[in-house]
């Protein structure tokens, strides 16, 4: 499924079109749920519109040189693990219009590259995608649309250890102990019980092409209508009116 852009028609002799905010989706599930995977799948279906990603993972802290020689006792999957107040303010500016500078996160070494960022410009989607991105009702009030991905853990595990072993420097000792220790154990306190704020669940993440169709389907429908109202809001408030 694909979308055609539903502003291109102006009834004529209207006023200039108001700026349009962006629509907001949240993609949350725990670790290796295949969030990404989903993301890209909705991105691909909505090439009509301009989206960017956001990943919560380029928000964590950067750990100090103290934390840094004990990392084995650090906790990245508790919500303090990530500056937060900075998600916030760069998502309110993309949402009122502005481009930002979103820092790039090392899983190698924990820490921030210092010297560059990503740019991310304005856009007419943004999906902002994490384990902890329904935990705060701050970063939760900001979205349009909530998809929690719904993959069973040991699958998820599975796939850790082969993705963190081969591309975030771990051995496969490293990782169950992590697992064990703090992975889980957030899973349970923080990610899972947040699963009640979705709007919808998508069980088998990207393996479920029909629910990732219907997605974008309503994704699309959805851009229609912000599109016709933001641009033309006397038109939308009329025909809202003779709906009623
Ligand atoms: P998340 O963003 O939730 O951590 P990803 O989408 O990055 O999850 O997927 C984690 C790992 O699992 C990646 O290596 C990815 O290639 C793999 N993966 C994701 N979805 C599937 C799938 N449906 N089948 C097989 N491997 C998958
Ligand atoms: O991509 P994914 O959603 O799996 O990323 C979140 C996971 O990354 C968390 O479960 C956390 O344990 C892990 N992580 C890590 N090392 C870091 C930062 C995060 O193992 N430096």
């Amino acid at each position: 499924a694909t979308c055609n852009d539903a502003s291109a028609a102006a009834p004529s002799g209207l006023a200039s079109p108001a700026p349009r905010q962006p629509f907001v989706i949240g993609v949350c599930g725990g670790t290796a749920s295949g969030k990404t995977t989903v993301c890209d799948m909705i991105i691909q279906q909505l090439h009509d519109h301009r989206v960017v990603l956001v990943n919560q993972d380029s928000f964590y802290r950067g750990l100090t040189e103290e934390e840094s020689e004990h990392v084995e006792e650090y906790n990245f999957d508790h919500p303090d693990a990530f500056d937060t107040d900075q998600l916030l303010e760069c998502m309110g500016k993309l949402k009122s219009g502005q481009s930002v500078n979103i820092p790039i996160y090392d899983f190698k070494n924990h820490r921030r590259c210092s010297e560059s960022f990503r740019k991310v410009n304005v856009s007419d989607v943004i999906i902002l995608e994490g384990i902890l991105v329904f935990h705060d009702q701050r970063v939760r009030d900001l979205m349009d649309m909530k998809i929690f991905v719904d993959t069973d853990a040991d699958i998820r595990l599975a796939r850790r250890i082969r993705r963190d072993t081969v591309e975030r420097g771990r051995d496969v000792l490293s990782v169950l102990e992590q697992y064990g220790r703090f992975v889980k154990p957030a899973f349970d306190d923080f990610i899972l019980p947040s699963k009640k704020y979705a709007d919808v669940i998508i069980p088998r993440g990207g393996d479920n092409h029909v629910a990732i169709d219907l997605i974008a389907q309503h994704i699309c429908t959805k851009l229609g209508q912000h599109d016709l109202c933001k641009l033309y809001p006397n038109v939308c408030v009329v025909q809202t009116t003779f709906q009623i």
